[in-house]
């Protein structure tokens, strides 16, 4: 058996995901799930949201079977960042512990052209945004705070092997690019005996 807390998030998402309702819809309702999870204080594996020392990371806590949606652990240490990316289809974004620190980017209409910035926010601990829908789903993430940054993040997709883009905010330039997953197999797939929910 499986994580039974990690359990209960996978089934109150995956019959949001089944109705095949529009993005809005769909990540409305996964938002308001995401957030009465977080606000139970759930325990994750200390494996899957451990800063690396080099790196941003992405662990992967379920990959559905068909594809439909994926659900990451993404961790920044302190002073880590992401290049300026999109990810080509939905996302939620929920915060587990620290601060993450969000630019967002009109989503351009052509290459070549100098990014705009939308928005940019300070996310903490049990906050939940909608970061994306396909058509306006490109940000720049870092850690905003003096401590590593989990955030559980949700998407339309098997994010680590998705097929997505990464943007010169200077230029516009577009690089195609897969960001894999950090560790394997998904915490949903390892038995609780051997995960260590500290
Ligand atoms: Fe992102």
């Amino acid at each position: 058996m499986a994580d039974p807390t990690l359990q209960r998030l996978i089934e109150e998402v995956e019959p949001i995901v089944a109705t095949g309702d529009t993005e809005q819809k769909v990540t409305a309702a996964i938002a308001e799930r995401l957030t009465a999870w977080l606000a139970e204080g759930p325990a994750v594996d200390y494996d899957y949201r451990r800063p690396d020392g080099d790196k941003y990371v992405l662990y992967p806590l379920h990959v559905d079977p068909e594809g439909r949606f994926s659900i990451a652990a993404a961790v920044w240490n302190v002073g880590q960042s992401t290049p300026v990316h999109g990810h080509e289809t939905w996302g939620v974004v929920g915060i587990l512990s620290g601060v993450e620190h969000e630019v967002a980017y009109a989503k351009p209409r052509a290459e070549g052209v100098k990014l705009d910035p939308v928005a940019e926010t300070k996310w903490s601990a049990g906050e939940v945004t909608v970061c994306c829908t396909t058509d306006d789903d490109v940000h720049w993430v870092s850690c905003g705070g003096p401590e590593p940054c989990v955030g559980i993040h949700i998407y339309g997709a098997d994010i680590g092997t998705w097929s997505r883009r990464a943007y010169d905010r200077e230029d516009g330039t577009v690089t195609w690019f897969t960001s894999g997953w950090s560790r394997w197999p998904p915490l949903s797939e390892v038995p609780l005996a051997a995960s260590q929910p500290t």
